[in-house]
């Protein structure tokens, strides 16, 4: 049996075989190389786990007590850099599970006592998924913040808002700038739900149905900071619905920063010259000198599509996976740690961008100068006076027609020339139709006028004020904390 024995080297389970696992096949399997993230929210997890089976009376103190220090020496080492995951393992609860035995000896096996790696992984990777949204919610935070004290500065900026790229009507560039932040707020109500749906403890469901032994699910969830319990064993190893979730906000998150960043790209272009980027942010080319490209919004961009390559990937692993535990449900790793990580730096890329970018006041003015933008303005005006709206909207037209033919801009029209069209446009109408009368005349909820987009600017101020203040309330996993606190197992973790 010595000879062919697999539990020599790698594998835990070897005991029923009669002879080694073929080494390419434990490559393939493996997946400690993109796994090892999770060493300290495995180890965390096992804390909690070593805890509960000493409260519990499952297990002795003194070898809870070994597994505890064992473990908490571990995780010290992984936190100073000491300890580096690294050997033949198939993955990071295998390593652990033999670096613990190094260390502690047979005792380490106790720690497996009602658990499996099946519900392991899942606490370990809930663990890092709320740490890791927690962490974009603290970058998109300075993000929102970096907007909206660009917004205030712009409140009469005035600038065309657009419709199918052309001139549409006139805004300023706060509220333009303010529309941005709204959709990139959303996702950080997407980010608190995906936290929470993630707090659901999986520990206690063993392989897939549970323990005989009498393990208190609940307690492990407390140390863990899971508000939760899943209350089935079956779907607690086989959900992965948190990650999916989580994978859809990265993708939707990068994707708004997208929709901007291709604004850059288009704004800081000469046709546009909306906007310029300061030299700490615009990269040059190697051949032509004069280039002041805008790489960074062009990556978060081109970023976009491989969040959503992580989202598409992951949805299609899941699709009809029978229940409960699956292999498959290993890749499940490496698409979300990339959504999570691509979200990371499109988020820094853009709050670095948008520090950057100065706005050319002048130039945003005068894109309004061309285009007709008030000519539904100049429609409105009329319903006022009791046109009906469609009429309206014919004369509006043949007055832009007229417009056009005379080189000139709605408001440069005198009366005179427009009272063939009708009547009723008087020259008080046409002082009505400058962008900036006609911007301000917005007053409905969520327009463009400088009251409104103050209003929206407490409104948005009020929401980031309460993200910031959900993400002070998290703290790390109670059992983390007490080992931060250096309380670890001399009292927090031992004393019953
Ligand atoms: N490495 C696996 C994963 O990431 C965890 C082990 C699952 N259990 C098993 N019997 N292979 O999902």
């Amino acid at each position: 049996m010595s000879e062919g024995h697999r539990s020599e080297g790698t594998a835990l389970w070897g005991a029923r075989f009669a002879s080694p696992l073929d080494p390419a096949i434990l490559e393939f399997t493996g997946s400690l190389h993109f796994d090892c993230r999770l060493v300290r929210h495995d180890i965390v997890a096992g804390l909690a786990h070593a805890r509960m089976l000493l409260e519990t009376g499952i297990l002795e103190r003194a070898e809870a007590e070994t597994v505890l220090h064992g473990l908490a020496g571990m995780l010290a080492e992984i936190e100073s850099g000491s300890l580096r995951v690294d050997g033949p393992d198939e993955d990071v609860h295998t390593w652990i599970e033999r670096t613990l035995t190094e260390r502690i000896g047979p005792a380490a096996g106790r720690l497996h006592t009602a658990r499996s790696r099946n519900d392991q992984v899942g606490a370990a990777l809930r663990l890092y998924v709320r740490e890791a949204v927690l962490a974009t919610s603290s970058s998109l935070l300075s993000l929102l913040e970096t907007w909206l004290s660009q917004s205030s500065e712009h409140l009469t900026t005035w600038m065309p808002g657009y419709t199918h790229l052309q001139r549409a009507q006139p805004v300023s560039l706060a509220h333009h700038l303010l529309a941005h932040f709204w959709a990139l707020e959303a996702d950080g109500d997407r980010l608190r739900a995906a936290h929470r749906h993630a707090g659901v403890s999986p520990l206690g469901a063993g392989a897939l149905a549970g323990t005989r032994h009498p393990i208190d699910l609940h307690r492990t969830a407390a140390l863990l900071g899971f508000p939760k319990v899943c209350p089935n064993t079956l779907l607690a190893v086989a959900d992965r619905d948190y990650v999916a979730e989580t994978a859809f906000v990265c993708a939707l998150l990068v994707l708004h920063l997208s929709r901007w960043a291709e604004e850059v790209v288009l704004w800081t272009s000469r046709e546009f010259g909306f906007a310029r980027l300061s030299d700490s942010v615009a990269q040059g080319s190697s051949l032509m000198p004069q280039k002041r490209n805008p790489e960074a919004a062009e990556l978060i961009r081109g970023k976009s599509g491989r969040a959503i390559g992580d989202l598409t990937a992951l949805l299609a692993m899941l699709k009809g996976l029978p229940f409960a535990y699956n292999s498959d449900l290993q890749e499940d790793k490496e698409p979300l740690f990339d959504a999570l990580d691509t979200a990371a730096g499109c988020l820094e890329a853009t709050r670095g961008t948008a520090a950057g970018l100065t706005f050319n006041v002048g130039r945003l003015r005068s894109a309004l100068d061309a285009g007709f933008v008030t000519a539904t303005d100049l429609a409105d005006l009329l319903v006022e006076r009791g046109t009906p709206f469609r009429e309206a909207h014919r004369l509006a037209g043949l007055a832009v027609r007229q417009a056009e033919e005379d080189g000139r801009e709605l408001w440069e029209m005198s009366p005179g020339d427009l009272a063939a069209i009708s009547s009723e446009i008087d020259a008080e109408m046409v002082g009505a139709l400058r962008p900036e009368s006609a911007a301000a005349a917005r007053r409905s909820y969520g327009a463009p006028s400088p009251e409104r987009v103050r209003e929206q600017l407490e409104e948005a101020k009020a929401a980031v004020g309460r993200l910031a203040e959900w993400i002070a309330e998290q703290g790390p996993p109670p059992i983390y904390a007490a080992y931060l606190e250096r309380r670890l197992v001399a009292e927090e973790l031992t004393s019953a």
